[in-house]
């Protein structure tokens, strides 16, 4: 619907777009071409996003058929990796609509890394049955994307046509008429209010939930807190990704106080042969699962915290060995395929080239959040969400490497069409989307034994360790029970349930990070089974989560393309 200013001109609707990682830059792009009026909140800078330290790539099927590639082969494996938990028309759409993101993504600036031939370099990645993702910059695709849709926003902000508010913490949804009418903000001292014809959630994850994360501080769980404060449904929070290689500081470092960010090591490294050993120089990757390195991350990651146990060292760390690529590609590859990982481990005293790095799982993405349908559509009429703070079902129990920018891309565009379909009712979720549970169902802890039963005052280190400790790579029965118990008691102080009536975006986050620790608790809780992430030691099906490891998971790689 097209409202009329007081001269009879068509006023264009308004779309406020809440972060700035890749689904709300290329929404907000996106949404502008169209003619909307775009404002886009951002909490920090617009290069703070996770999307910015995204180094692998981007899976796609460019062609059909691609040369020893198909969209099918890509459906398989994202099912696959998904632990059979995906909304297989989510993954469809996904899969099948790639190509098309990937050629707005280069109307918009982006450029690819190109092999000899000038085609699009194709990297490999775990539990991908074929060399299909696209990187820029060599292992600094997230930088690359970003910064080409950056500055594409700043052009057209320099053309009125999207306004930027940067360092906006958004603290609420707001409401009239049966649907969402804008939000309010946080911004220099001050609470501000901006209205809208719908608002497109695309806050990103939670990694900051855990005291090991590849993410960026940013990442506090404040889109899922929002839509939940606004009555949308949520699922599948049970399920939180750990990356198995992120860098640990060498022991000279932390004993310096070094206090450098976590450095990912991409999953590409392991894709381009790199391998797993502990700190008896073994490799033990493949003594659990039939791919070795290349399992699903979720079983990779597993599969290093259980050898760790068996090795009774439960919070150390195994080592990747990158040293055969460099003897293998010739001097010089790995700096040149991996420009930001050698920058990083060099700043750690590290020479990748010659030397082994320690590395560890840590929290990396969220595959539960904010349901939607295939149109970013919430329970919530006129609240759309897109990117890693959605739940359309796409990643399943576990998601496919590369898969997550994809997503961004394909459902930010998706809910960008809904809202151009012409009226706000298209806005509009469907009934259909709901959750399977709400909050006011989480039962009241009862008593228990436990060592966590006075955890102390709130702070963030503390709900890290808690959520670590109990609820991480491995959870059981009791240990969530645990951590149930502390979050309840913190929640008295915090009080996570609304919106804190301060000035202060820190306690937003923190009340935001609770919020979603006691949603992760309860529905982790609730799933009694392991399934891909969500690994429970007490659960009925942990043999099979041990030796052998679920062989329905396994790749059918097509070997002749492996490492080609
Ligand atoms: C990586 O490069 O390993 C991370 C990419 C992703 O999370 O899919």
């Amino acid at each position: 619907m097209t409202a009329q200013s007081p001269a009879g001109a068509p006023q264009p609707r308004r779309l406020i777009v809440v972060g700035s990682g890749i689904a709300g830059l290329y929404a907000a792009l996106l949404a502008a071409e169209a003619g909307t009026e775009v404002v886009l909140l951002t909490k920090g800078a617009l290069a703070d996003s996770n999307t910015y330290f995204a180094q692998g790539g981007i899976s796609a099927v460019l062609d059909e058929p691609a040369p020893g590639d198909t969209v099918a082969a890509h459906i398989a494996d994202t099912l696959k990796a998904g632990a059979g938990h995906c909304n297989e028309d989510a993954v469809r759409v996904l899969c099948t609509e790639a190509r098309l993101d990937i050629a707005g993504l280069q109307r918009f600036g982006v450029r690819f890394d190109l092999d000899e031939d000038g085609d699009p370099a194709l990297g490999l990645e775990a539990a991908h049955s074929a060399p299909r993702i696209l990187h820029a910059g060599g292992d600094a695709t997230g930088a690359g994307v970003a910064r080409a849709l950056i500055r594409a926003v700043l052009e057209v902000q320099e053309a009125g046509r999207i306004q930027v508010i940067g360092h906006a913490q958004v603290t609420s949804v707001l409401q009239g008429g049966g649907r969402v009418s804008g939000v309010n903000f946080l911004h220099n001292g001050g609470e501000f209010g901006v209205h809208g014809d719908a608002v497109l959630l695309a806050t990103g994850g939670a990694g900051q939930l855990f005291a090991q994360t590849t993410n960026p501080a940013v990442a506090t769980a404040d889109g899922l807190a929002l839509a939940w404060r606004a009555g949308a449904a949520v699922a599948d929070l049970e399920f939180f990704q750990f990356h198995p290689t992120c860098m640990v500081p060498p022991a000279g470092a932390r004993e310096a106080g070094s206090t450098a960010e976590p450095l990912l090591i991409s999953e590409a490294v392991r894709g381009e042969g790199a391998i797993l050993v502990d700190v008896n120089g073994e490799r033990f990757m493949p003594r659990y699962h039939p791919d070795a390195e290349l399992a699903p991350r979720d079983v990779v990651s597993r599969c290093i915290y259980l050898h760790l146990a068996a090795l009774g060292d439960p919070n150390g760390h195994v080592f990747l060995d990158a040293r055969g690529l460099e003897a293998s590609r010739g001097q010089g590859f790995l700096a040149k395929r991996f420009p930001t990982i050698t920058a990083g481990t060099r700043a750690a005293g590290i020479d990748w080239t010659r030397e082994l790095v320690p590395v560890a799982p840590a929290a990396h993405y969220w595959m539960g959040g904010v349901v939607t349908d295939l149109q970013g559509r919430t329970s919530v009429p006129g609240l759309l969400a897109a990117g890693e703070v959605a739940c359309t079902g796409v990643q399943g129990a576990n998601r496919l490497a590369s898969n997550s920018l994809l997503e961004g891309l394909v459902f930010g565009r998706r809910a960008v069409e809904a809202f151009l379909a012409g009226s706000p009712r298209d806005t509009d979720a469907p009934r259909a989307v709901s959750g399977p549970w709400q909050f006011e169902t989480v039962p009241a802890p009862g008593p228990v034994e436990t060592n966590l039963a006075t955890p102390g005052a709130f702070s963030r280190k503390a709900l890290r360790r808690v959520m670590t400790a109990h609820a991480g790579v491995i959870r059981d029965g009791a240990l969530l029970r645990e951590a149930s118990v502390a979050l309840g008691a913190w929640a008295a102080g915090v009080v996570p349930l609304h919106a804190p009536d301060s000035l202060e975006a820190r306690e937003h986050e923190d009340a935001n990070l609770l919020l979603a620790a006691q949603l992760l608790v309860h529905a982790a809780q609730e799933r009694r089974e392991s399934l891909g992430a969500h690994h429970r030691s007490d659960s009925r099906t942990r043999a099979a989560a041990v030796e052998p490891f679920d062989q329905r998971y396994t790749m059918s790689r097509k070997a002749s393309l492996v490492h080609d």
